[in-house]
């Protein structure tokens, strides 16, 4: 992928930051790795990502922080040197990745239904099972999201994850405007869903991978790269240009699934925090 489609996948809208403990944006919720502080249990630690615009500008809001997103490369340096002087200190890095849809071979790959075949499970896209279940679209939805609280609980942070209700994350996860049900794919065990990748459009030929899982008995068989080849697939069918995600530093599994991919990643987004007592 060209810097140039980096910088324009950034431009587009992919994601943005906390400060605060609150989403900087609207846009700050929709990320693989989700909803990654919804709660915000102490009110009086600021958190702020470094790297990205909308979470700065949020900051300064609540700090007078201001700062210049620098070169790439001089991330940790400069900003690091910045946010120690301002008393704050690192607790995790995320990376947001970008895959270029239309170059992607899948020869390299082993073929999705063989996977899905060797698990004993159905592969299917979230368009599909959704005109299985016929009418009940909310009992669908919940489901996927009961999966995303299951799985979500497992994504290695240095705090783990706390998902809001059901109705607070439905517009994130299932906007009409946004979730792509054709490039949304699933792995379907006695009717229920095992495993899961939840893809948004963002823009035209812009996909974004909101949250991928596998239950914990089903991981290990290859579920989780077959979903993604699945959905990457149907996007390159679709035309589609990107395909991001955003992967915190210690997801050795999900960030060996996307580099395994060709998915090139971002300089660091760098998250720190401050006590304020
Ligand atoms: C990440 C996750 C989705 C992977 O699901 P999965 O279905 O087990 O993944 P796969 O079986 O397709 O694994 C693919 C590769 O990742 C590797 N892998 C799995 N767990 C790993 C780990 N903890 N460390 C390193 N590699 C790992 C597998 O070995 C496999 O590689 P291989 O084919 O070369 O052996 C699953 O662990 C999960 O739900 N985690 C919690 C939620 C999460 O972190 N989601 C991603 C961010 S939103």
């Amino acid at each position: 992928m060209s810097p140039g489609s980096v910088a324009e996948g950034r431009r587009r809208g992919l994601p943005i930051a906390f400060a605060g403990s609150r989403p900087a944006t609207q846009r700050d919720l929709s990320q693989e790795q989700r909803q990654d502080d919804p709660g915000g249990d102490d009110e009086r630690r600021v958190q702020v990502h470094l790297g990205q615009g909308a979470g700065e500008r949020a900051a300064d809001r609540e700090e007078h922080l201001i700062e210049r997103r620098p070169e790439p490369g001089r991330q940790s340096g400069a900003r690091g040197r910045f946010a120690e002087r301002h008393g704050y200190r690192e607790t995790n890095r995320r990376y947001n990745s970008y895959l270029d849809v239309q170059a992607f071979d899948l020869s390299r790959f082993e073929d999705p239904d063989e996977v899905a075949r060797r698990a004993g499970v159905r592969l299917m896209s979230y368009a599909e099972l959704e005109r299985e279940r016929g009418s009940d679209v909310d009992g669908l939805q919940r489901e996927a999201y009961a999966l995303g609280v299951k799985a979500g609980a497992d994504v290695p942070r240095p705090e783990p994850i706390q998902m809001p209700p059901y109705e607070a994350i439905r517009d994130i996860f299932f906007a009409p405007e946004t979730f792509h049900r054709a490039s949304s794919v699933v792995a379907v065990r006695d009717g229920r869903i095992v495993s899961e990748t939840l893809t948004v459009m963002r823009s035209p030929g812009i996909a974004y991978t909101n949250f991928t899982g596998t239950l914990r008995e089903e991981r290990g068989k290859g579920l989780a790269l077959a979903l993604k080849l699945r959905a990457i697939v149907e996007l390159k069918h679709l035309g589609a240009r990107l395909f991001g995600t955003t992967n915190d530093e210690q997801n050795a599994a999900m960030r060996g699934i996307n580099a395994k991919l060709g998915y090139v990643a971002d300089p660091p987004v760098i998250e720190v925090e401050k006590h304020l007592t």
